[in-house]
């Protein structure tokens, strides 16, 4: 079993605040990520997936349709949009980094499967010092 990982990128806003609390409530529990008036993140996104080497090609996948299938499914989406509100997959939910893994797992997991190997883990970087990684359960 190889695991190949790629790497792709996207600028996006977002808030994380409840609905039914008041803003001093919500900065209270988010932080700076419950602003009223939105802000950013530069987020990075690996995707592993895992399978046999191709005997005849030597490797596991082409790259290049791996990293279309992300862009098409995901990047294109989220990039440069506002999460909260222009994101269909994200739809009432809460825009953490552990739902957009979860969901970016559910957005990839069949066309990957589509392409002859399988979804082994989604990393998403909203800074620095944190990430979540998601292995579908
Ligand atoms: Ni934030």
């Amino acid at each position: 079993m190889v695991f190949i990982t790629r790497r792709e990128r996207f600028s996006a806003a977002h808030r994380l605040f409840r609905n039914d609390w008041s803003d001093e409530k919500n900065y209270e529990v988010y932080g700076a990520c419950s602003n009223p008036n939105w802000h950013g993140h530069n987020y990075i996104l690996w995707v592993t997936v895992k399978g046999e080497i191709d005997p005849e090609i030597g490797y596991l996948c082409d790259l290049k349709t791996l990293s279309k299938i992300i862009k098409k499914y995901v990047i294109n989406k989220l990039d440069h949009k506002n999460l909260n509100t222009e994101v269909a997959f994200m739809k009432a939910k809460m825009v953490s980094t552990e739902n957009l893994a979860i969901a970016i797992w559910q957005e990839l997991q069949q066309p990957i499967t589509n392409l002859g190997v399988e979804l082994h883990s989604v990393k998403v970087q909203e800074t620095e010092n944190n990430y979540v990684e998601y292995f579908g359960n």
